[in-house]
């Protein structure tokens, strides 16, 4: 399958970035499938400036009701009908900043999924979790509680600890996660569960990614600081094994 390499932005970008990104993304030869996720200021210029180039624009959360009274927050309808067809949920800086549950990341990725998104839904383990022994345990909890029923999305693995620090686990450790991560979802999914695609994400760099590319179980990148560059998110794409 092809790699899926997603930029996630975050709480950077402003409208002055996004012409020069499109068209440097654009321009490139790629062999991965490229997902960009800005702010959702940004989500309906980006759909604009990226159309019919096959790149795709994604949200970095949503609510899991389609509409109501719920001030700041923007539903899954919404993230579409702006261009968006993916969306981040259940990121560690919204499950620890905004203490979203299991149960919450669920009802969103269900919410995503009817409104035609495709949830790119994030686990991993803090420090303190893996120097326990509990990462594998911690990242199966999530998993089990943090997918509805019939779960079609992406999952992103990443360790806390791994996000903007410029440390990454070893490469045995991911490929131990990734065929861990593997088999939940074929025991909570199904025969549909083994067809997912599992990012790996934490300070994915042009410099080590072709090593994390190649892992088994490893489909692709979440990359956060990086993707901010289109020169950086395009060298980590070029890293990735062709499919
Ligand atoms: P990073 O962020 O690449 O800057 O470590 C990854 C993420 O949070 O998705």
């Amino acid at each position: 399958m092809r790699q899926l390499i997603a930029g996630n932005w975050k709480m950077h970008g402003r409208l002055a970035h996004v012409q020069g990104y499109a068209q440097a993304v654009r321009a490139a030869a790629r062999h991965t499938d490229l997902l960009i996720c800005p702010p959702f200021t940004l989500i309906d210029r980006f759909a604009t400036a990226l159309a019919g180039s096959g790149i795709a624009i994604g949200g970095q959360d949503c609510h899991p009701a389609p509409e109501g009274a719920h001030t700041g927050d923007v539903s899954a309808p919404m993230l579409a009908e702006a261009g968006a067809s993916y969306v981040i949920l259940g990121h560690s800086e919204r499950r620890y900043s905004h203490g979203e549950t299991n149960a919450r990341v669920a009802g969103k990725a269900e919410a995503a999924m009817f409104a035609g998104l495709t949830p790119i839904v994030c686990v991993g383990e803090t420090e303190a979790q893996r120097d326990a022994g509990e990462a594998e345990h911690v990242v199966r909890q999530q998993l089990m509680h943090s997918l509805p029923e019939g779960f079609a999305g992406v999952i992103a693995y990443e360790p806390v600890w791994a996000i903007g620090t410029g440390r990454t686990p070893t490469e045995a450790d991911v490929a131990a996660m990734h065929a861990a991560i593997r088999a939940v979802l074929a025991e909570k999914l199904g025969e549909p569960g083994k067809a997912l695609k599992i990012l790996y994400g934490g300070s994915v760099k042009p410099d080590n990614a072709a090593s994390l590319l190649a892992l088994p179980e490893v489909d692709g990148a979440l990359v956060g600081g990086a993707s901010l560059k289109a020169e950086d998110l395009l060298a980590i794409a070029d890293a990735a094994p062709r499919g």
